[in-house]
């Protein structure tokens, strides 16, 4: 009787099996089909747009901010962890303090700039002498490798931090120290 049945079983078990799989890949193309746009928006919606220029704004990809990250973690952190500035906080990297210089530094291509020449906050004064630039290289070597693109991308994740982490920047009552300790 056990033999009898065996065949039939299989037979039974197949059949289920191939409704199962073709039940599964029918739910996988409408539901799949479905949740993608969910998730590519749920995704992109974290990273918000920044300004590129005073008129034009950019959306950085999550590959190009963690990029910005690890070059301003290994060129600019050390004077300026969370977005703070020693030993001057009071030109910090916050939005307010970016969009209170001469000109306004809130936008990637003005943050670009200010590596390439860095002026005081009125805008009147080089600090070629005193801020990492790529125009003294050979004073500041971490900056040697990096290229316009690595420039913005850098800008591109201090903007975006300054709009989205909460206590980015700091506050003005941190204590002045020596710039020297940090080059
Ligand atoms: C040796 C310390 C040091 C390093 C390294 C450094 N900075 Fe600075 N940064 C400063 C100081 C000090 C100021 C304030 C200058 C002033 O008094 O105007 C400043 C100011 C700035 C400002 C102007 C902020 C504002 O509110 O106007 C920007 C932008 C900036 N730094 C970006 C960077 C970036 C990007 C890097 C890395 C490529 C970097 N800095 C590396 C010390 C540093």
């Amino acid at each position: 009787m056990f033999s009898k049945s065996f065949p039939f079983q299989n037979l039974f078990t197949l059949a289920c099996r191939r409704l199962l799989a073709s039940l599964l890949i029918a739910l996988l193309a409408v539901f799949g089909w479905g949740l993608a746009p969910v998730f590519a928006a749920s995704s992109s919606r974290d990273i918000p747009a920044v300004a590129l220029s005073p008129t034009e704004s950019i959306t950085f990809t999550e590959r190009e901010l963690a990029r910005g990250k690890k070059l301003f973690s290994s060129t600019c952190a050390q004077c300026h962890i969370g977005g703070q500035t020693y030993p001057n906080p009071d030109v910090g990297l916050k939005l307010s303090d970016l969009e209170g210089a001469t000109p306004p530094r809130d936008n990637v291509l003005a943050i670009v700039d200010y590596i390439k020449n860095p002026v005081t906050y009125d805008g009147t004064e080089s600090l070629l002498e005193y801020h990492p630039n790529t125009q003294l290289l050979s004073e500041y070597p971490r900056l040697r490798n990096l290229s316009d693109e690595d420039l913005k991308l850098i800008a591109g994740y201090i903007l975006v931090q300054a709009k989205t982490l909460p206590g980015w920047g700091g506050t003005k009552s941190e204590s002045h120290s020596d710039l020297a300790g940090y080059l």
